[in-house]
Order: structure tokens, then sequence, then C-alpha cells
């Protein structure tokens, strides 16, 4: 009763307001003549962090003329402020500006980067790095966060893949829903919460051949099936902003792409928030072949785009395109009134300064609380590749070799698009031994540059980062990374790529290790001493060699500020690892995209033997060098045969699914009991298995615990032919395991 009583007070509440927005917003745009409701359409940047050709110019008069609606990527808050009082003070109708920016894994407290936050399968602690970095920007002007970045890839050879929560849909909704709520809180209007924004819609992730801004092509039951449900899972969560992306998407752009935009997005999904476009993206649908910059315009709007990033398409056309009757009225004013009720909603017309607070900035931004925070999600982050001989967890005395390119390098520690972290201020991995093993004796040498190939240095190197190459010869290196060897009980190899080699424009075609690092590990493991690769990486990379020779793996990503501090938690066992792959490594380039839900094919290939006229391939297996969902722990985990509650589910009931996971070792250790289900007979093909559940435990050292999911037809799901998502009778496996290879199974049917 309470709750009914609740619920509808809630419900009242929120139509009053909508209401009191609702006249607010009339009132204002009765005032406005064409030209400010076409400048409320225009989002400029502030200079800085470019991400195209194109940058703002003459932002100032354009201010005072009411020309802009909003400004992204403007770094200081001195700079936020200024620009703010300019529209509140100079312009005509005074309209407050939105400020926007890539608050990506984290605001000046830099978080893992996001392939490797979704690593950590912790729903809880994703939020709370997006409630962080809120209260971060937001303490320094900004209320607009372009994140979070859902795009579904299943090849590491877009660099892009690095911003995303890797190659399955269904978690990657969770982590789209915590990110969100993260970032948002429950009220817009508070100083501490800011807009999210989901990006980039759709299908960016399915570039062909992982080169970015490339064409996706796919079906539509397969983007419903396996693309589409994190972005969609993000607007049931109440994202206030959603950004096109650059792909076409059934060869129309997505940002001219009327049944993406409007048909799915507004009419089925039911979004009520802004849509704004990816940097330029309305321009390039000239080169897309789409018509000149006046026609795309008219196109994007039409299609169901409020805010134009970048390229002024809207501001230098949309007027004429008016007269001519190429665009409308209504579709301006909609487009107008969705960027009002974003500043509306975000308090902005109430307090313009609201998230300009400088007394906060100095006390709420990296601070020791937030690197704590940083720094344990980084540990969590890692995922144990490899540990043979449990080589890992290392001891606190004697003497290791650091060897490596990426062991005394704060430069790459917090990774791709951290455009407002400092990286002087990060933790090398050297550091962090030194931090947190004082009794080791720790001799460092660099042993290789990251590449010997001129061509990817100059690439990698365009905005200017240093590369800090060192001049010596790679002989001269190797030998002075083996004398630093000799006396070691263990050698660290810091290896891996750049951040510069992973993000945006930075898809690779050779996925692997580079090869000055490669005859550097070859010369360190003939030592015949241990070798612990420490992989940096923003990418699955494909690592068969390196898996053979070293005795131990940690893949730490690009794991933020605390880096090297997470590292050597981990490292020396104050923190057991526990994270778990979100994206398959492949064995090679080849074998991409290689991906746990796969269908099954006509023929497929029993075992892991080669088969004639099976579906395989005659020089690479067709499993992955290590699965979705895999990771070691310090402690062993046993799982127990799955109990199920019953063997036939109805439409209104459920079926327990319970296992009991022992830790069999000496190590209190955490555990991500993984629940996959099959549909052995359906209306379409069905993949080889789907994660439909997760649970993370902590389980004592010799401790057991029963994990129990409940399996309702919601798991049973899928878009149809004719895209209804429904359940359809028949029988249906069940896997609970520690990855999505290593698994128990059982049956089950569903009979109505
Ligand atoms: C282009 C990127 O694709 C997008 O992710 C980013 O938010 C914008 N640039 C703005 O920087």
């Amino acid at each position: 009763m309470a709750f009914v009583i609740l619920l509808v007070a809630t419900v009242s509440a929120q139509n009053t307001s909508a209401t009191k927005m609702k006249s607010f917003i009339d009132a204002l745009m009765v005032k406005m003549t064409l030209e400010e409701k076409i400048g409320q359409l225009n989002l400029l940047t502030g200079g800085e962090a470019s991400t195209g050709s194109v940058v703002s110019t003459d932002v100032e008069s354009k201010i005072k003329a009411g020309e802009v609606g909003g400004i992204f990527s403007m770094s200081t808050p001195a700079r936020i402020r200024k620009a703010q009082e300019i529209a509140v003070n100079q312009s005509r109708l005074k309209i407050p500006i939105i400020f926007g920016m890539d608050v990506i894994h984290g605001y000046k407290t830099v978080f893992p980067i996001p392939l490797g936050m979704s690593c950590i399968w912790d729903m809880k602690a994703i939020e709370q790095s997006a409630r962080i970095a809120a209260t971060e920007a937001t303490a320094d002007g900004i209320c607009w966060a372009f994140s979070p970045m859902v795009d579904v890839s299943r090849d590491p050879r877009w660099g892009r893949i690095s911003e995303g929560s890797g190659e399955d849909a269904y978690l990657g909704s969770q982590i789209a829903k915590a990110m969100v709520k993260g970032y948002q809180g429950d009220d817009l209007a508070k100083a501490n919460t800011m807009m999210a924004c989901v990006k980039h819609y759709a299908l960016y992730g399915a570039a062909e051949a992982g080169r970015d801004y490339n064409t996706t092509d796919m079906s539509r039951i397969k983007m419903y099936n396996e693309y589409l449900s994190p972005y969609k899972a993000a607007v049931d969560a109440g994202v206030g902003s959603i950004m096109t992306s650059f792909n076409e998407i059934d060869g129309i752009p997505a940002t001219a792409n009327k049944w993406l935009l409007t048909d799915v997005l507004r009419k089925q999904w039911r979004f009520n928030g802004l849509v704004v476009t990816d940097y330029t993206s309305i321009n390039e649908m000239t080169d897309h072949g789409m018509g000149n910059l006046k026609t795309v315009s008219a196109l994007a709007l039409k299609a169901g785009v409020d805010m134009d990033m970048v390229g002024e398409g809207f501001l230098s056309t949309l007027k004429q395109s008016l007269k001519e009757g190429k665009a409308t009225q209504q579709y301006i004013d909609r487009a107008c009134r969705k960027v009002l009720e974003a500043k509306y909603k975000l308090g902005l017309f109430t307090d313009p300064f609201l998230y300009c607070n400088e007394q906060r900035a100095a006390t709420e931004i990296f601070t020791e609380a937030n690197r704590a925070v940083a720094r344990d999600m980084a540990a969590k982050s890692f995922v144990l590749l490899k540990n043979a001989n449990k080589v890992l967890p290392l001891k606190l005395s004697g003497t290791i070799a650091l060897i490596g390119p990426l062991a005394d390098n704060k430069e790459n520690m917090i990774g791709t698009w951290a455009v407002s972290g400092d990286p002087a201020k990060a933790i090398s991995l050297l550091q962090g031994i030194k931090n947190v093993a004082p009794g080791v004796n720790v001799v460092y040498a660099k042993g290789a540059n990251v590449s010997e190939d001129s061509v990817l240095e100059i690439n990698t190197s365009v905005f200017g980062k240093p590369l800090n190459r060192d001049q010596r010869n790679a002989d001269t290196m190797i030998n002075e990374a083996l004398r630093a060897a000799q006396n070691a009980d263990i050698i660290v190899a810091a290896l891996g790529e750049l951040a510069e080699m992973t993000g945006e424009s930075s898809s690779r075609s050779d996925i692997t290790v580079p090869l000055s690092q490669k005859d550097l590990l070859n010369a360190l493991v003939k030592t015949g001493k241990p070798v612990v690769v420490v992989l940096f990486t923003g990418r699955p990379l494909a690592i068969p060699d390196e898996n053979k020779q070293a005795s131990a793996i940690l893949n730490t990503w690009f794991g933020g500020t605390e880096a090297g501090n997470a590292i050597a938690d981990v490292l020396f066992g104050k923190t057991n690892p526990s994270g778990k792959l979100t994206t398959s490594f492949p064995i090679n380039v080849g074998q991409v995209p290689v991906y746990y839900n796969h269908k099954n094919t006509g023929r497929p290939l029993a075992g892991d033997k080669f088969g004639k006229f099976r579906s395989n391939y005659l020089d690479v297996s067709n499993q992955p060098l290590y699965p979705f969902g895999y990771g070691l722990s310090y402690s062993n985990f046993t799982y127990s045969d799955i109990t199920l509650s019953n063997k036939s589910l109805s439409s209104s009931g459920k079926i327990m699914a319970s296992v009991t996971v022992t830790n069999s070792s000496n190590v209190d250790g955490i555990e991500t009991v993984q629940l996959y289900i099959r549909d052995m007979v359906g209306s379409v093909t069905r993949p080889v298995k789907e994660l439909k559940g997760f649970k993370q435990v902590a389980i004592k050292a010799g401790d057991a615990q029963v994990v129990t999911f409940d399996i309702s037809i919601n798991d049973l799901k899928f878009y149809n032919s004719n895209l209804d998502f429904v359940a359809e009778l028949g029988d249906f496996k069940v896997f609970i395991g520690t990855n999505s290879r290593d698994v128990k199974e059982a049956g089950f049917s569903y009979t109505k």
C-alpha cells in the first residue's frame, strides 16, 4: 500500500515537473527567432582535444549572437565560467550553454580503460567509477559526459574496442545501465550529477575489417539479438542523450538514418532525450555520397538529429533549407526543444553556474579516497591469463629484474581517452613495486623500444605524445636487460602496446606484440629464469608465443592513475586477481572474429581436431587462446555438477539452477560464476551459448558456497524473424562455469 502511494506520488511529481518544464520551454520558444532556435542546435569545441580535421572558430562571437547551444572539450573551469558568463550576460535571450566533455573512464582520477573496467564484472564498482567521474567533472563546470560507449565489438583490430565493454551484449547492457546510473544519479539537477550520452548509435563496433569509421552491414535480426541491446538498456535506464555513429547502416549513415533515430529510438524504445551527432558526422555524409552540406544537414534533422557536433551544417544551411521547403519548422522546433529540455533538466536555467564550483573543485577532485577506489578497481580489472607453477604472487623479498619499455613509464598508464587525466600524476609499475614491496631489490632496464617500426611510430605520435624512444640499438638494450637479469630471482617483463596504439583511429592489422619486444622476451626466456609478463594493451592481442614462453601473464590493460600500485598489489598478492575477459583473445588475427556466442553452423567441428568438410581451419584451431569469461585467481575454484529445481519450465514459473563452488586453496578469493543458456531448437538458428547471468562471490580459503540462478522465460527470449521478442517451447541447455568454455551442463524444457 505504502509502495503504491509512493509510486503514485512519484509519478504525479514527475508529471508536474514535466508540465512545468513544458510551459517554461513553450514560453521561451515563443520569444526565440529562427536563428536563435537553430543556434541551440550548434555544438562547438572549446578548441582542445579535437577528433577530426575541423575545429570550431570564433566561438565567443557566436555565443553572443545566440549561435551556440553547447560547447565541449573546454578544458579549464575558468574558460567554462567565462563562456557561460558571455551566454547569460551578452546573448539576447541569456540561454545558458551546456558543457560536455569526453569523460570516459574517470575525470582527473582516471580508472582503467572501459574494456578493462568491464573485466571487473561488478556493477556496483562500475557505477561508482561513473559516480566519482561525475562528482569530479561537475565541480569543474562540465555537466554532460560523452559516455558510456557501449558498442559491442568482436574485432580486436578495431582500436576503439578499448573504449567498450567487449563482445557480449548482455554484459554490455548491465554495464550500460550501471554507467548511466553512476553519471546521472537520481536527479540530473543536482550539482554533482551529469547527463550521460550513450554512444555510438549504432553498430560502430562492427566496422568491416576492424578499420575505424568503416562500413558496417548486418541483418536486422543480428542487430536486434547481438548488437542493439546495450543502447536500449541505456535508454531504459533513462540516459539523457545519445550520440549517432559515423558508420552507415543498411546503406544510410547512422546520422541520417530515420529508421534508426526515429522508428527504433523514438517510437520503439520511447527515448525522449537529446540526439547529438558525432564529430562532424553530418558533414562526413558528403563523403559517404549523400549530397552536399545543405542536403545532408536537412537529412539529419529529418531523421531525428537534434544537435550538430562541430560541423555547423545546421547553423549554416537550415534557414535556407526551410525557405526551400527541404526542412520544416516543426523539425527545427522539435530539435530546439530537446536541447532546451536537456538544459532545463540539468538545472541550468535555475543556475547557469551550478556546475562551476571552485570550492568543490579544490576538495573533491583527485582525492585520496577517489584514488583508492581507482587503485582497487584497477587491480580487479587485471586478468591473470597464465600462472604456471604458481610463480605468482611474488615474494616480498629477493631481487626482481624489472624489464621492458612499459616498466618505468607514466605516460601510457592512463590509456586512451583520458583527456582530463594528467599522465605525470600516474604511478608507473616501477614506482608501484617500490611502494608495495619496499623490501625487494628491483633492478630495472628498459630492454627495448615499444617498437622499431618507424611507420607505426610516426602514426601513433600524431598528437605529439612523446614516445620516449631510446636511441641505443636493440642489441645494446637487450644486453643491458640481460645484465640486469643476471642476479635476479625472477624477471618481470612489462610489454605491450602504447596507449596511442589503441583508441580512436588506431586500428591495427597486426595484433601481436611488436617485434622489438618479442626479441627482448626471447632473450629473457633464454636465461632460464621464470618470466612474468605484465601485458599492457587496449585490445586482445594475439600472444600464442608469449603464452608458451612466459611462466605467468597478467593482462593489465591501461589501469589509470593508480596503475602501477594496482599491478604491484596483484603481483605481490595484496589483491587476489579476479578479472575475467570480456573479449576472446584470438590465437591469431586470421581467426577474427572469434567470439563465444557464435552459431553452430551445419557442419560444426566435433572436438578440436581438424575435420575435413567441417567448419574449421587447416592451420589453426577454432578456439581462441583465452575465451570470453576467462581469468585465473590465486585461489582454486572447483564447481560441482548443476542441480536444477525442475526439469521443465512454465511461462510463469522459474527454475533454480545451483552449483556449489569450492575454494580449494589456502587463499581467500573472488569468483565470477557465469550462467549460459543454449536454445536447442529455434525458428531461427540460435547461438551455441549466451550469457544470461553472473554472480560474484567472495569465498574464503577452504570454504564453499552454493550459487543459485533463477531462470525464467525472460532468459529464453530472443528476436525471431519478425523481430518479435519471444521464448519458444522446447529443449534448452544450461551451463554454469568459471568461463564460457569450462562449464558444467544440464538440460530442461520449456513446456508452456
Ligand atoms: C569523436 C568520437 O567518436 C566520440 O566518441 C567523441 O565523443 C567525440 N569525438 C567528441 O570528442
